[in-house]
Order: C-alpha cells, then sequence, then structure tokens
C-alpha cells in the first residue's frame, strides 16, 4: 500500500505542537479570549455528610447557585454530574454552590466568606479490610466478573508444599495533571459551546448535551492542547456542567478553572486497596495456587469499582486461581480512574509476593517467572495474540545487569548506604474503539486530517500525521491533522492506551479509502471492524527493574536506576514513545516512594490536598529512568501492528522499587508508599 519513499511511522519525530507549548502559543481551555466573560468559583462542602440547608447571598456577585435556585437539568448516568440537584451531601469537598462574578477575586472571595446552613452527620470515611458494608459489586470496571475461580485453590493452596498469605495495600492516589481541569462555557442561543480540557471532545459533548436536553450536535466542545489527563478528564467532570449551567443563568461566558486544591475530591482519584494475595507453589517453583482479593472504596453518590485483581487473571499459569473484589461505600469523594486504573495497584500486590515467594524458595525472581509462563490465557485457554513477556525478562535482565544478583538480602553496602536491585513484570491490555476519520486533498497536494480525538500531551497529533503521511505516501510537512474539536468525526476517548490504535486504524482507512476511489475526500468510521476484534488475549508486556540505596540511619531511599524493557507492538514514534514510557515510570516511582493523599478519618478528607504536601517525583529524585522495546509487530490487532504504551510503565515498576528495597534492606514494605519511617 505504502512505497518506501516516505517512512514517517516508526521515526523519532519531535511533538508538531511543541514549539506552540514552549513558546506559550498554544491555547488551553481556561485561556481562550472570549468577550463579556465571567468567572465562577465552586462552594466546597465543609462536611463530609448532611443536608445544606441554605446559602447566603453576597454581594458584588453576579449569582450565587445552589440546590434551592438552580436550574434542573436532565438525568444523567453519572450522578457526580447531577451538580446543585439535591440537598444531600456526600462528601467534604462536594460541590455545594457556585458563585459567579465580573472578576475572579470578586468571585474567590464571596465563596469563602459566603454563609451555608448545614445539618450535619457523623459520617464514615475510613476504609478496612473487614469494614461491615463491604459487598461484592455486580461487575467491576469496565465490564468484568468481580470474582473469577478456576480448579479448587482452597483445596490447591492448603495442599501447596510452600505458600505466601500476604496483605499488600496502596494508598488513594490523586490524579494531578499540569493543566487543572478548566471550562469557559458560553450560549450562542440555544447552542453550547465549551472550552474544556479533556480526554474524550465527542464524549463531553454527548454528556453535555444529556445534562441540558440537547442532541450532541448542538453542543461544541473545544479541547485543542489538553495539558494532561491521567483518567481524570476521560468524561466530563462537574467544572463543565457548572460552567454551562453559571452560563445560561447570567447569559454571559463563564469561566471556571478549578485551583488545584479542589481537584483532590472534585474529580476523581485512584481508590485505596487493601489486597491479600496467596501463592501456592511446588518446590520447584511450579504455581499450583494463584488467590489474590481486594477491598476497595467508593462513594454514596456513585459505585467505581476499580478491577484491582483483574490482571492476575491474564500473567500466570496455575491450575486453581481465584480472584475476587469487595466495594465499600464511603461518605468519600468518588474514585475514578487514573493511569492504569486496576492494574497498577493490583500489580503491586502480585508481583510483591511474587518476590517473596521466590525468596522462600530462593529462586531467582525471574526464573520464578519464566517457570509459571501459560501457554495461553490461565483463565479462558484464549491464545495469546502476541506475549513476549520472557523476552522482556531476560533481555530486561541482560541490559540491566542483572547476572549474578545474590537471593538475600542486605549484602551489598557502600558506606551507609545499603543497596539492592528489584524487578517484577508489567502487561496491559491493547484495547481499540470505535472511531471515524476523515482525510482531505486539499488544491495545493497537501492533506487534511480530520478526528475528534484528544491530544493530552502523548503525542497523538504527531503520530497521527506521521501514519497519514505513509498512507498517502507524502512527506509528513504535507499532512495537517485536526483535532480536539467534537465537531469533527466522532473519536473515542484518549484512554486505556488505546489512543493510537483506535485513531490510527480510523486514519489509515480513511487514506487508503481515498487512494481507492481517487477521490479528493474520504471518511472512514471502524466500528464494524472493531466489535469484530475479540479482547481477551490481547496484552502489551514488560519487565521494569530497580535499583536503590536506602541510607542505613535515615532510611531514605533513592533509585539510582530505574529500566523498564517492553513488548508493546510497532513502536510508532520512538520518542513519544519513550516518553509515555518513562514518565508512567516516574509516576510508578511516585507510587512506590512517594504519593499518598493522607486522610484525617475526623474531617472525612485528605489532609494533603495540594503538590506541596502531596509528593511527587522531582528532577532530582530521577537518577536514571529508561525505556526500551523488543522490535515486536502484531498485525492480528490494527492496521499499524501497535500495542498501547500510554498505561503500562506504571504497573509493575512500583513492585520492582518495592522490591529493590527488601533486597538493600531486608525489610518488606506491604503498605505504600514505602516511606523512611517505615525502614527505621
Ligand atoms: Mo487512562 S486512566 O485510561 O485515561
Amino acid at each position: 500500500m505504502t512505497s518506501t519513499a516516505h517512512r514517517a511511522v516508526g521515526q523519532p519525530i519531535g511533538r508538531i505542537e511543541g514549539p506552540a507549548k514552549v513558546s506559550g502559543e498554544a491555547t488551553y481551555a481556561a485561556e481562550y479570549p472570549v468577550k463579556d466573560v465571567v468567572y465562577a468559583w465552586v462552594v466546597q462542602s465543609p462536611v463530609a455528610r448532611g443536608t445544606l440547608k441554605s446559602v447566603g447571598t453576597a454581594d458584588g456577585t453576579l449569582a450565587v447557585l445552589w440546590h434551592g435556585n438552580a436550574p434542573a437539568i436532565e438525568k444523567v448516568d453519572d450522578p457526580e454530574l447531577a451538580v446543585l440537584q439535591s440537598d444531600r451531601i456526600g462528601y467534604r469537598g462536594q460541590a455545594i454552590a457556585l458563585v459567579v462574578a465580573t472578576t475572579l477575586e470578586a468571585a474567590r472571595r464571596a465563596a469563602q466568606v459566603i454563609s451555608l446552613e448545614i445539618d450535619e452527620e457523623p459520617h464514615d470515611a475510613l476504609l478496612t479490610a473487614d469494614h461491615p458494608g463491604r459487598y461484592t459489586p455486580e461487575t467491576v470496571n469496565p465490564a468484568f466478573p468481580p470474582v473469577s475461580r478456576k480448579g479448587d485453590f482452597d483445596a490447591a493452596y492448603a495442599a501447596a508444599p510452600v505458600t505466601v498469605d500476604v496483605r499488600y495495600e496502596t494508598p488513594a492516589l490523586h490524579n494531578n495533571p499540569m493543566e487543572p481541569h478548566a471550562t469557559i462555557a458560553l450560549w450562542e442561543g440555544d447552542d453550547l459551546v465549551l472550552y474544556d480540557s479533556n480526554q474524550h471532545p465527542p464524549g463531553v459533548a454527548a454528556t453535555l448535551g444529556e445534562v441540558f436536553g440537547l442532541p450532541a450536535e448542538r453542543v461544541h466542545v473545544i479541547a485543542e492542547h489538553v495539558g494532561g489527563g491521567f483518567g481524570s478528564k476521560g468524561t466530563a467532570r462537574p467544572n463543565a456542567v457548572l460552567a454551562a449551567m453559571a452560563a445560561k443563568v447570567v447569559g454571559r461566558p463563564v469561566k471556571l478553572a478549578l485551583p488545584r486544591q479542589a481537584m483532590f475530591s472534585m474529580v476523581g482519584y485512584r481508590t485505596p486497596t487493601l489486597q491479600r494475595i496467596r501463592l501456592g507453589a511446588e518446590r520447584d517453583g511450579t504455581l499450583t495456587a494463584i488467590g489474590h482479593e481486594a477491598v476497595e472504596q467508593s462513594s454514596r453518590i456513585f459505585e467505581f469499582a476499580e478491577q484491582t485483581t483483574v490482571v492476575t487473571r491474564h500473567m500466570y499459569a496455575a491450575a486453581n486461581r481465584y480472584t475476587g473484589h469487595e466495594l465499600v461505600r464511603l461518605d468519600m469523594p468518588t474514585p475514578r480512574w487514573m493511569r492504569a486504573p486496576g492494574e497498577a495497584p493490583g500489580m503491586v500486590g502480585l508481583e510483591c509476593a511474587m518476590d517473596e515467594l521466590a525468596e522462600q524458595l530462593g529462586l531467582d525472581p525471574i526464573e520464578l517467572r519464566i517457570r509459571n509462563e501459560p501457554a495461553a490465557e490461565p483463565e479462558s485457554g484464549v491464545p495469546f495474540s502476541s506475549r513476549h513477556y520472557v523476552a522482556c525478562l531476560r533481555e530486561g535482565a541482560e541490559r540491566f545487569g542483572w547476572a549474578g544478583r545474590e537471593h538475600k538480602p542486605r549484602l551489598r553496602r557502600e558506606g551507609n548506604w545499603l543497596i539492592g536491585t528489584g524487578m517484577a513484570g508489567a502487561t496491559y491490555p491493547a484495547m481499540v474503539q470505535p472511531s471515524v476519520a476523515r482525510v482531505r486533498i486539499t488544491p495545493d497536494g497537501s492533506a487534511e486530517v480530520a478526528i475528534g480525538a484528544s491530544d493530552i500531551g502523548t503525542g497523538a497529533r504527531t503520530i497521527l500525521t506521521q501514519i497519514a503521511a505513509d498512507e498517502l505516501d507524502l512527506p509528513v510537512e504535507r499532512v495537517r491533522v485536526r483535532l480536539g474539536d467534537s465537531t469533527l468525526p466522532k473519536a473515542s476517548v484518549a484512554g486505556g492506551s488505546s489512543g493510537s490504535a483506535s485513531w490510527g486504524w480510523a486514519v489509515t482507512g480513511a487514506c487508503r479509502e481515498l487512494r481507492r476511489s481517487g477521490k479528493d475526500e474520504a471518511v472512514f468510521d471502524s466500528t464494524d471492524l472493531v466489535k469484530k476484534q475479540e479482547t481477551d488475549g490481547k496484552h502489551a508486556y514488560g519487565a521494569h527493574f530497580a535499583e536503590v540505596r536506602v541510607d542505613a540511619d535515615t532510611g531514605e531511599v533513592r533509585v539510582t536506576r530505574l529500566f523498564g524493557m517492553y513488548a508493546a507492538g510497532r513502536i510508532l514514534n520512538p520518542r513519544t514513545a519513550r516518553s509515555q514510557f518513562i514518565g508512567a515510570m516516574t509516576m510508578g516511582m511516585g507510587m512506590a516512594l512517594h504519593e499518598e493523599g493522607v486522610l484525617d478519618p475526623a474531617t472525612g478528607d485528605w489532609v494533603n490536598h495540594d503538590l506541596a504536601e502531596y509528593h511527587i517525583p522531582v528532577h532530582a529524585d530521577i537518577e536514571s529512568v529508561e525505556a526500551a522495546w523488543l522490535d515486536e509487530r502484531d498485525d492480528d490487532l490494527n492496521p499499524m501492528g501497535s500495542k498501547g504504551i500510554g498505561e503500562i510503565g506504571i504497573v509493575g515498576s512500583p513492585a520492582a522499587i518495592v522490591n529493590a528495597v527488601w533486597h538493600a534492606t531486608g525489610i518488606r514494605v506491604r503498605d505504600l508508599p514505602v516511606r523512611l519511617d517505615k525502614l527505621l
């Protein structure tokens, strides 16, 4: 189909919008110059549970909206978007009123001093493994059964000569994209225009249409540049509805930019997880029983059930298996997606438990994994489309310099530093979703590709340009990709590491249709092809390796080296791919060592809701983080032969660091993050 004259795919092309971003020319949602714009500030509930009786008025404001006066909105799937509709307060930090004023300062000031009459009720904010309210949800995200069983786990575990029974905990983690959530809303007659920072312009348009009783095409969502999302912008968040509602009431455009602090309760977070992992093995390391259970939380408002132990259904062979999930509904904000929801926390439990099993067996942890490599999906028996996990383990070990590592901990010391290495596996599903793309040849012979996708900083715009350039046999300079707009052909969400595969498929199809037809415009809809795809058996794989040093006196942990070896399909752009991998690995380092929503059960809120107190890795924490990949190409998946790469870097990298800390110190820290006080 393509000639060899131009070969853009596979080239390390820099982000096309890079110069615009670093020069400040790229316009983000809150930055659009909109005439007569006014400002909104959210009043957040100071209590975790209760009834809002009344909200006072404030001088110098255009409106104070609350459930006593807010316009009614239509019923929506996501009850979190039914803002200002009820007197019930479901969590501390919930939007209970909105102040609108002609200046940001006036809106903020009024929101801070406005009187609230609230009947407070006792609340329950603390997740415990034996919480009396725990129950098994009907499904876990996105639609998995909550429990899976194969063989007889209990009998096999009881009979196993070597067993591990451990509990691992991961804390609440908070999405902190560089660009906080923001919306400018304006009404043009009955049509709604939103400049909104999100991962899915067509989805946000459809949802806002539902909320205001409009067809999706009457809502225009613009998200040309988005400063990150990590899942927290995957669907419309309350800020979009609040801004649109306020704009309707005051009859002027309304800007609502969430301050960083508000994001900790209003846009979702990764649920804390309480995990129990039981492994039963023969003395040679052959697993006979794998059990993985998780208790996690959701809010009173919405059941969000993270798929924490689903990853264990795919990793290792064993005839007898059990995975389960329990949920507790608390007076807490609703958890949502955060990069590799499910896989990231679940692999902490599984891969740290595997390390503990290797320790018991006196076996190399890589060898333990190789001995339990399944020939097909361990639960369903579906063949893998491609699985190069063992190759990642072997090649990664080689490049990292794993050979000769002592199995026993606390044997390496340089001065005051205890030194250790650790590893963990990585996997993420290779997903694809239906999308539509349009391609047009302009009079000067250039191509214009249009797709309503969102480039959240991943390099999607650049990759789609490369794909179209090759398909049309044009240099990349002659291809222009338009995205980030709901009026463009309907694209799937920038989530689930599915963007490049899904949008790339649609763009490839449109380009091929254009060449086949000989016309100067073509549209391609991948829906029918994508629907035929089986999802089981399709995953990307990787292996993470870490070297740490721990100060023997202070417990300070430094990550000397973090290395990821991936088999993630054809790599479309090595430069943006590396950035995705090492960005996610850095986030994995945060999960292992830094990040933690610290709950104050007395108030039902996190005490550290800003970036001064919610710690993330900074440049000084990164000594060496590198990614490499095998030359894999899986043509069963999509026309590019690619797999998603946005999330796999945070899967397993935290466990590799935790395992390395054990190797350095001999201490198993089973509740993340590994703070220094846990090593003393
Ligand atoms: Mo990602 S959590 O699927 O946006």
